[in-house]
């Protein structure tokens, strides 16, 4: 099998860079092809603007859809989404390691998907979700979190993790990626706010390292989640009154 880690956090000695370490050692070690997406340390530009298109379809209006479009078509596309697609294109399995920041994923990530996913060639009115470029491939997200864990209990203080998650992997389904339920490290607070001793803390860190290994060497017992496709809505897109609920929760 290929991996594909899209790592995304600006240090290299942080936890999520811990995650990754284990994770590109799991795979290695069961004779798995592993390649790495470091956003920062790649200085990946996350901002969608018109100087990435030297050939413009209009140099009056800049349209994102319309520029993706026409530089996917014209084999114009910057040369950093095409080796990001070229990547995903090798993947079996895509894992995202990421912390939760403004109870979302960073906009370094957000940004990667704007200028990445691009439209009119990886995706299309008819080619997302169930249709979409990358059907038969998985996804699963990685993510840590400073709060602790039952503060995302349903009306905790930091938010339901499911809602957190939701546009990073309904984003990730669109394309056509089945969503593997996500892996999340909580209370990664070393700095500032602190929810437990040091002690405890270290304990804490090493008993998640751990379980973030047992995960990924029982990757191939995973099942995605389930979220409605094209047979489940209407012409309008609207739930048709029998389909299955989604993976939102
Ligand atoms: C800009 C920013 C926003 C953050 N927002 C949240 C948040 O919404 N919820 C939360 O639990 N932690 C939040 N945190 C804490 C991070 O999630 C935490 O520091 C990170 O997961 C720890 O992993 P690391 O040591 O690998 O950075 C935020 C941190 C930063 C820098």
């Amino acid at each position: 099998m290929q991996v594909l880690f899209v790592h995304c956090h600006p240090e290299p000695t942080s936890f999520n860079a811990a995650l990754t370490s284990i994770g590109v050692e799991v795979f290695e070690e069961r004779g798995d092809r592993v390649e790495i997406s470091d956003l920062y340390a790649e200085s990946f530009d996350p901002v969608e603007k018109p100087d990435h298109y030297i050939r413009r379809s209009d140099t009056t209006v800049f349209s994102p859809l319309a520029e993706q479009r026409h530089a996917y078509r014209e084999n114009t596309l910057p040369a950093d989404v095409r080796r990001e697609i070229a990547r995903l294109e090798r993947a079996d399995l895509v894992v995202f390691q990421f912390p939760i920041w403004w109870h979302s994923a960073p906009a370094m990530l957000k940004g990667w998907m704007d200028r990445v996913f691009v439209s009119g060639g990886l995706y299309s009115s008819t080619m997302r979700y169930d249709t979409g470029y990358f059907r038969g491939r998985r996804a699963l997200c990685s993510a840590t979190t400073g709060a602790p864990e039952a503060a995302f209990e349903p009306g905790g203080r930091a938010g339901e993790i499911d809602k957190i998650l939701w546009s990073t992997q309904y984003s990730l389904y669109y394309m056509g990626f089945d969503i593997l339920p996500p892996f999340v490290s909580y209370g990664v607070q070393g700095h500032g706010f602190s929810y437990a001793s040091d002690d405890g803390f270290a304990r804490l860190m090493e008993e998640t390292k751990s379980a973030w290994r047992s995960r990924l060497v029982g990757i191939d017992a995973d099942r995605p989640l389930r979220f409605p496709g094209w047979e489940d809505w209407d012409e309008v897109g609207r739930l048709r009154p029998k389909a299955e609920t989604s993976g939102r929760s």
